[in-house]
This record gives C-alpha cells, structure tokens and sequence, in this order.
C-alpha cells in the first residue's frame, strides 16, 4: 500500500542542520544578535529569507535593514554554509539512511527528497546519493514547510496518493507540513518536540528506522 516515501534533508540524512546554525549564528553575530539553539528550533524546515527574517524580528532589529541589506545578509550566511559544505562526505550520511534507501529501491518504492533547501542537490551529491532519489523537489516558488506543498509537488511528481506517503521530518514545521498534506509524519529528535507538531512516531536517530517498521506502524503492510 505504500507508494511513496518523501524525506527531508537537513537533519534527516546528514547533519547540515548543524552547518545551518553554526552559519546563522555567525551572521546574527556580525549584526550584534545572539541565538542559541533553543531559537534554532523555530528556525528548522524554514527558507532561507524566512529564517533570516525570524532571526531579525528575535534581536529586534527588523527595521533596520533595507530589502538589499537582507540580500546581502542571506548571501554572507549562506556562501559560510557552502564553505562548510565542503567538508561533506558520503560517510557523513546518518546511520540507517542508506540501508532504507536500498529497501524502498527493492520495493521499487519511490523515494523522494522534499527539502527547503536550494541547496539540496549539491549535498545529495557530496553524499553520493543523487541515485537513491526517483525525485527531488525544487523548493522554489512553492510556499515553504509548514504549508504542505513541498510534500504534495514531491507525492504528485511520482504519481502518489498522499495517503499512502510517509514522510520523515526532524523539523517541528517540517512535521506540521507533512499532516497538513495528509501524510504519514515521522519525526527524528525529541519526542516531546515532534510529538506537539503531529508527528504519528518519533525516533531519536535515524539508526532505528527500517521499512518493515514503518510499515507496521503506519498500517501500510
Ligand atoms: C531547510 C533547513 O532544509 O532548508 C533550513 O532546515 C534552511 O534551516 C532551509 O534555512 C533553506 O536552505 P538553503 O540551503 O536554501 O539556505
Ligand atoms: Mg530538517
């Protein structure tokens, strides 16, 4: 019964969320803001203007910057993000992610990154995983997680209901995205965290996921 399978990125199947915060906190930095990671919670899943917009609300200092001053912002956070890029190798892939990958290719179920980022294809392919994947969702000009519409454009490029979809999420909107496209919501992090987004299950690493579990838990034996 399961049709597709649609992932996340940062912070599902390697460690970039990390790389995200550590760039965020730089550039608030440079501007006098301070953030801590309790803030980046509020931060995962959300494009890159949006974060940056949240960042400057949070320090008080929205008013302060003109629409190319942002600009200029999000390209010095995000050109350090790249540079930390760099260091990404296919080892860096989160335990468990490939082996699920390789069974949903047995199943010949299709996999599916639906991530936020513009930034996706060039880490796929750091981690040697471009092949892995029937599709990847192309974030823009679609509204951004917690709007369901990166998991339904990724659901309806493989031709799946979205009923028979699970998604899998480390993002407190991530997860929010993921119900309100009428998926299955798998949350990787704190249960407490996920579980308030809607998450159906949670696990703490990605080393616990494995397809006959899931399906078991999502009634889609
Ligand atoms: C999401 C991350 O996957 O992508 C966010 O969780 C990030 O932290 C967003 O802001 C956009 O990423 P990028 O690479 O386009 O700046
Ligand atoms: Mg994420």
């Amino acid at each position: 019964k399961l049709q597709a399978v649609l992932f996340d990125l940062d912070g599902v199947i390697t460690d970039t969320a990390e790389y995200h915060y550590l760039a965020w906190k730089q550039m608030a930095e440079n501007i006098g803001i301070g953030i801590d990671r309790e803030f980046n919670e509020a931060l995962k899943g959300i494009s890159r203007m949006e974060s940056l917009e949240r960042i400057l609300i949070h320090g008080n200092r929205a008013q302060d910057f003109t629409p190319n001053q942002r600009t200029v912002l999000a390209q010095e956070k995000n050109e350090h993000y790249i540079s930390l890029l760099t260091q990404l190798l296919p080892e860096h892939t989160y335990p468990g992610i490939g082996e699920l990958l390789e069974q949903l290719k047995q199943e010949k179920v299709p996999a599916v990154l639906a991530s936020a980022s513009k930034n996706a294809p060039r880490i796929l392919t750091s981690l040697g995983l471009e092949e892995m994947f029937q599709y990847m969702v192309s974030p823009d000009g679609i509204p951004g997680k917690p709007a369901p519409d990166i998991f339904l454009n990724g659901a309806e490029a493989v031709g799946a209901d979205p009923r028979y979809c699970i998604g899998i999420e480390d993002a407190q909107a991530g997860i929010e995205a993921i119900k309100a496209a009428g998926m299955y919501a798998v949350g990787i992090g704190e249960e407490r965290v996920l579980r308030i987004a809607g998450a159906n299950i949670v696990y703490e690493s990605t080393a616990e996921l494995n397809l006959s579990s899931l399906l078991k838990a999502a009634s889609m034996e």
